[in-house]
């Protein structure tokens, strides 16, 4: 049987990911704040340490693929170092760990919203690797709601940049670990749970994420998006940011981008 780490696996995406792995009889060690198999703080450098030497210590060093959902959606840098950090430097000290399996494979929840607009100077400071410079930017932007909102937008761009420029170093595609990102539209899950609490806010959700397929979307579609990226029969998509989103990606950007 596979062995799947996911984050985030206590709810939403994560945990329908690893209820769809457990039921095809794969080994699964989920990874979240509350409610998984391992109990971390992946927003923390410390977190994350303590995060990685217990899913090395509970798959004996070996991971056949990782999916990387664990993340939030607030205005504040909370989310630059979930979203971001929690994801790059998790997977980076994962890789040795990947590299030893046989079919090892790699996939990010990232967003639609790494299209809408973000700020630059975070995205860049981000790819930039330098957390502490990150965290400045992103705290100035959090002062004032209408800039805390650039945050999450900037976290999923630079992290779908980061799958794309990492994919194909000697780490990844050299050691044969195809690395890509999902990009899901409004998933029902707690994340947005208040967000689509009333018709007002439900309709300014619609009209910056427009889902002319089938509209709101359940956590397994992209769970089942996840599972066949880290499936064996994925050997050749490599850093790819695969739109999955009821069709939002074409209506914002249109037919020729
Ligand atoms: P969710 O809120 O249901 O699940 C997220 C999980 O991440 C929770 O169990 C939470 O405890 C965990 N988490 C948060 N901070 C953490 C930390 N510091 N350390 C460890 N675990 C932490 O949300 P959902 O919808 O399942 O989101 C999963 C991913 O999908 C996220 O990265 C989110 O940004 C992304 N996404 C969600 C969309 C949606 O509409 N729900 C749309 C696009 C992307």
């Amino acid at each position: 049987a596979r062995t799947y780490v996911i984050t985030g696996a206590g709810s939403g995406i994560g945990a329908a990911a690893a209820r769809l792995l457990r039921e095809a009889g794969a080994t699964v060690v989920g990874v979240d704040l509350r409610g998984s198999d391992i109990t971390a703080d992946l927003s923390t450098p410390a977190g994350r340490e303590q995060a990685v030497a217990a899913v090395l210590e509970a798959t004996g060093g070996t991971v056949d693929a990782v999916i990387a959902s664990a993340g939030v959606s607030l205005p504040t840098a909370l989310t630059v170092s979930v979203n971001y950090y929690g994801v790059v430097e998790l997977l980076t000290a994962l890789q040795p760990a990947l590299a030893r399996s046989d079919a090892p494979r790699a996939v990010v929840v990232s967003s639609m919203s790494s299209l809408q607009p973000n700020h630059p100077p975070l995205v860049e400071a981000l790819l930039g690797a330098d957390e502490a410079a990150a965290l400045e930017v992103a705290e100035q932007l959090a002062a004032d709601p209408q800039t805390g909102n650039l945050i999450y937008a900037s976290t999923k761009r630079a992290v779908s940049r980061w799958v794309r420029a990492r994919s194909i170093t000697a780490e990844w595609a050299g050691a044969g670990i195809p690395l890509n990102a999902v990009a899901p539209g409004i998933v029902t899950t707690p994340m947005t749970e208040q967000l689509l609490a009333s018709p007002e806010s439900t309709a300014f959700v619609d009209a910056v994420v427009p889902m002319p397929l089938n509209y709101h979307q359940p956590p397994e579609s992209i769970a089942n998006l996840c599972l066949w990226l880290t499936s064996v029969e994925n050997t050749h998509c490599a850093g790819q940011t695969i739109y999955c989103d009821g069709g939002s990606d074409v209506v914002l950007r249109g037919e020729d981008a």
